[in-house]
């Protein structure tokens, strides 16, 4: 059952069937009744229990970062650290808000792509950990710091039959990110390499594609004898329209196992770094918008509401498999289910919150929220179209 959740029947987007626990929808109908605008609310003790499973994966040396392109707010990101977490930026904005919140920077994670000379300086400076894309991001990084330690991103496409998950391909020749294996192959000087970085894509339940792909980037790990550390990225999935979850006590027994096998061929504790963004807060939040107009047509009831998602952009993003479970925070006033679409209130086309799902008839004034609302929520808001980032609210 999805966190204080409260599930009837079979998940879908199609029907609101998911409902929140009785507390939270007290707090949210509480904030609702001070304030008119859309926001965001989060029960901070689903994403302390996320970060929990991670943290009890049983292999010891491992260093646990948060993905902050899920979810840069503040209050998140405290949560998180409080936890013991350390954090994976792509981006100086990131790092600038982790050094501000005092994520320790000998623990952060920096992988991106494209880096120039200031801003490799400004990672190597602070001693992040640092992931390089390219053989000739490598080049530049030698030619600023001779001899000085660094870690690849690996695309190990090649090797496997890569999967296409939300955002297209993250290995195989379709991708732009990391050295293939051609280039691993062609790296000298092996021994100033000291991670191997892989990120598999995203929201994935198939157990078995982490350890095929894990098991081949441990292959890789004998090239280089000065290796400290592998970092396997994130990508682990929240749960699907059909109830699926991810399995993280199988995932931990088997990433600690070929953890250890790779300790032992290299004679010493490798690092593990892991990466989780999205399932640590995805299912931790809601997005609460207000009625603001109903229009009934003979095929459609159309109800508008006081947001955009330019402010909640996973359905702008993703239209097509963006999973919201959408919950009415009303009183149930009865009437027969209607064919329905949800559509922010801007002017743009593709304004759509959720559609073609079934509603009772809708009434100015009733209380929407969007389930799922966590990760990739807040941090994509947009300033397109023109609407102020929505409150956030933690509980
Ligand atoms: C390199 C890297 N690591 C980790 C993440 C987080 O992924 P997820 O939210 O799927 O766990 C991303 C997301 O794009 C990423 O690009």
């Amino acid at each position: 059952m999805p966190p204080g959740g409260e599930t009837s029947g079979v998940p879908s987007s199609n029907i609101y069937e998911y409902s929140m626990n009785k507390t939270l929808k007290q707090s949210v109908l509480d904030i609702a009744s001070r304030e008119m605008g859309p926001f965001y609310f989060y029960d901070r003790s689903v994403i302390r229990e996320n970060c929990r499973s991670f943290s009890s994966i049983p292999y010891e040396n491992k260093l646990i970062t948060f993905a902050s392109m899920a979810n840069a707010s503040r209050p998140f990101l405290r949560t998180v650290l409080e936890e013991g977490f350390s954090i994976f930026v792509n981006s100086h904005g990131h790092l600038d808000i982790a050094l501000e919140l005092g994520f320790p920077g000998k623990d952060i994670v920096f992988t991106s792509s494209g880096m120039d000379e200031e801003s490799m300086t400004r990672v190597a400076k602070m001693g992040a950990i640092l992931n390089l894309d390219s053989l000739g991001q490598v080049k530049v990084w030698r030619s600023l710091f001779p001899g000085k330690p660094v870690g690849i991103r690996c695309n190990i496409g090649d090797r496997v039959e890569a999967k296409k998950t939300r955002g297209g391909y993250f290995l195989g020749r379709s991708s732009r990110l990391g050295l293939n294996l051609e280039e691993i192959e062609a790296l000298d000087d092996k021994s100033s390499i000291n991670g191997l970085h892989l990120y598999l894509g995203t929201d994935i339940i198939d157990l078995e594609y982490f350890q095929v792909c894990y098991s081949i980037v441990a292959d890789l790990a004998s090239m280089f004898p000065n290796l400290e550390y592998l970092d396997f990225g994130g990508g682990f999935g929240v749960t699907t329209e059909a109830g699926q979850q991810f399995d993280m006590d199988a995932y931990g027994a088997a990433v600690t196992r070929i953890m250890e096998e790779v300790s032992k061929n290299h004679g010493r504790s490798i690092r593990l770094i892991l990466e989780p963004g999205r399932i640590i807060g995805g299912e931790s939040a809601w997005f609460v918008t207000r009625v603001t107009d109903v229009k009934q047509r003979p095929e459609m009831q159309f109800v508008g509401v006081n947001a955009s998602t330019a402010q909640f952009t996973r359905p702008l993003m993703y239209p097509d498999d963006a999973y919201h479970p959408v919950t009415l925070l009303s009183d149930d006033r009865g009437g027969s289910k209607l064919l329905s679409s949800i559509y922010g209130c801007s002017t743009y086309s593709r304004d759509f919150f959720s559609k073609d799902l079934e509603l009772p008839p809708m009434q100015k004034g009733d209380l929407i929220a969007f389930g799922h609302a966590g990760s990739y929520c807040s941090s994509s808001y947009t300033t397109f179209l023109g609407f102020a980032p929505a409150v956030e609210h933690y509980q």
